[in-house]
C-alpha cells in the first residue's frame, strides 16, 4: 500500500511489515512513525520503505530519533544537528520524547541547497 504521506509495507499475503510516514511542512518534510513488525526485521523492508518515502519529496527531511537507530538513517545521508537547530515545529515533538525517554537526537538529510 502506498498512499500521499504514508507508506505501509505488506507480504504477499497482506500480512503488514511495517509503515512510516512522510509528514509535511510548510519548509521541510518530517520523517515519523517508522516502524517494521520485530518478526521481518533484518530483511530490508526498513530500507525500502525509507528510500520509498524520500523519493517523494526533493526538499530538506528531519527527524528525531533515539540513538540506536541513528546509524539505520545515517545509511540514506541523514546527520545529526544540535538540537537547538530543530525547526520551531519539531520542537513540541522533540520535547515530548526527550521527557519520556531521555536522550533523543534530531537529524537532517539536506537537499534544497545542494549544488
Ligand atoms: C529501525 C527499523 C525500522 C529498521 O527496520 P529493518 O527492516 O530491520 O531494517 P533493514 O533490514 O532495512 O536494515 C537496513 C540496514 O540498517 C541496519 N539496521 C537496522 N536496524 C538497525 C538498528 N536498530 N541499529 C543499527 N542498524 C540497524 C541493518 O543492519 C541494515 O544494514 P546493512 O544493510 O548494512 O546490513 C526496525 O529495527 C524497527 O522497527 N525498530 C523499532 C522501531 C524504531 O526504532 N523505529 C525508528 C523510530 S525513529
Amino acid at each position: 500500500m502506498d498512499q500521499g504521506q504514508f507508506v505501509v509495507a505488506e507480504s504477499e499475503c497482506g500480512t503488514i511489515l511495517g509503515c512510516c510516514r512522510l509528514r509535511p511542512y510548510p519548509e521541510f518534510c518530517e520523517l515519523a512513525s517508522l516502524a517494521v513488525d520485530q518478526d521481518r526485521r533484518a530483511n530490508g523492508v526498513g530500507r525500502a520503505i525509507v528510500a520509498r518515502l524520500l523519493e517523494r519529496y526533493p526538499g530538506d527531511v528531519y527527524l528525531i530519533c533515539e540513538d540506536h537507530v541513528m546509524k539505520f538513517f545515517s545509511h540514506f545521508g541523514f546527520r545529526p544537528v544540535p538540537a537547538e537547530d530543530m525547526p520551531a515545529g519539531l520542537e513540541p515533538k522533540w520535547r515530548h520524547f526527550h521527557f519520556l525517554i531521555g536522550s533523543m537526537n534530531v537529524m537532517l538529510l539536506e537537499r534544497s541547497h545542494g549544488a
